[in-house]
């Protein structure tokens, strides 16, 4: 549209005056918003744009390669992979309680990204997918957020590391972003993308976070996503997810006994996260989950789906 097209415009040329010849640094998270805003600022001052993407092992399955993909392939940008998920399992080693488990994986974050910020020559500027509401801070987490959108803990790093901030969504809102992400030629799976917490599977995996208790969850999660998909609901939910549940229960395969663990699926619809309904999915739909999930994942004898809205619910599990 034309309005987006001026926005863009204007933003451009602001970020070039405001970077003169100093570097940028971006962290990408694989979301709507850090995605527009690497893409944004790449436009306007190109390699003097790093990107640093912490891969911390929680994530979901092919993550890693579709933000390599579309980054450095499609956009040619100037993107560092961090493989971090040995730092980040061996720090939540034993740790089953959510507080811990975020504040754990925030703080190691940080850590992580200002190493490798440290390493760009001449680095003066942090760019953040600030929106405006996180501006007048109306979405709130349980505790705090684990990605670098948290102000607080980005404080320290800018002050440490003398950055300023580069904040070019701050005054849209999302369906804004997704607009200005459309002109800016980002396919429409990244701009339609659910969100994604910064914590991660970690909050999926109740109880101890184990790369063999992650797998299964990747597993079982990757295939929730792909039948969501296929039968035309992730365009119409907020969220859809599979969690991994600490216990183990009876079950039969032929003529053996079982004991294996418990995916619970979660679907749900959202305006803004606040509140959130619980997704009436069709049974045949939830048959091909529960059916996929036992036959193809193996160590899983049981599929529960969630029937709790927010509140008393919230989305996530931890
Ligand atoms: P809850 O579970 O509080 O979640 O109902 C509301 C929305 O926020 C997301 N969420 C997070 N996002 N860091 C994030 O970046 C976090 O620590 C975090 N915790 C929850 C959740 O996925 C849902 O969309």
């Amino acid at each position: 549209s034309w309005n987006m097209h001026s926005f863009i415009e204007k933003q451009i040329e602001e970020i070039r005056k405001k970077v003169g010849s100093k570097k940028v640094v971006c962290a990408i998270s694989g979301g709507v918003d850090s995605t527009v805003t690497a893409v944004l600022i790449h436009k306007a001052i190109g390699d003097a744009l790093t990107c640093i993407f912490v891969d911390n092992g929680l994530l979901r399955a092919g993550e890693r390669e579709k933000v390599e993909q579309m980054l450095r392939n499609n956009f040619h940008i100037n993107l560092k992979v961090v493989d971090a998920s040995e730092r980040f399992l061996r720090k939540l080693r034993k740790v089953r309680d959510p507080e811990q488990k975020r504040k754990i994986i925030g703080r190691e974050f940080i850590k992580i990204f200002e190493e490798e910020a440290r390493k760009i020559e001449g680095v003066k500027f942090l760019a953040q997918g600030t929106l405006y509401p996180d501006v007048i801070e109306s979405v709130s987490f349980k505790g705090p957020s684990a990605t670098i959108k948290s102000h607080h803990n980005v404080g320290g790093l800018l002050k440490r590391m003398r950055l300023k901030l580069i904040e070019p969504l701050r005054e849209l809102f999302k369906d804004e972003v997704r607009q200005l992400g459309r002109e800016l030629g980002i396919p429409d799976e990244i701009l339609q993308r659910h969100p994604f917490p910064g914590p991660g599977l970690a909050i999926r995996c109740i109880g101890e976070v184990t790369r063999e208790r992650l797998e299964i969850l990747r597993e079982a999660d990757k295939i929730v996503l792909e039948e969501i998909k296929k039968s035309g609901w992730y365009n119409k939910v907020w969220q859809s997810f599979a969690v991994l549940l600490p216990i183990k229960t009876v079950g039969v395969m032929g003529d053996e006994r079982t004991y294996e663990h418990v995916i619970a699926i979660r679907v749900v619809h959202s305006i803004d996260g606040m509140t959130a309904d619980w997704v009436r999915l069709p049974y045949e739909l939830l048959e091909r989950l529960s059916n996929r999930i036992i036959n193809e994942v193996k160590g899983v004898n049981r599929v529960v789906y969630d029937i709790t809205s927010k509140p008393p619910g919230t989305i996530e599990w931890e």
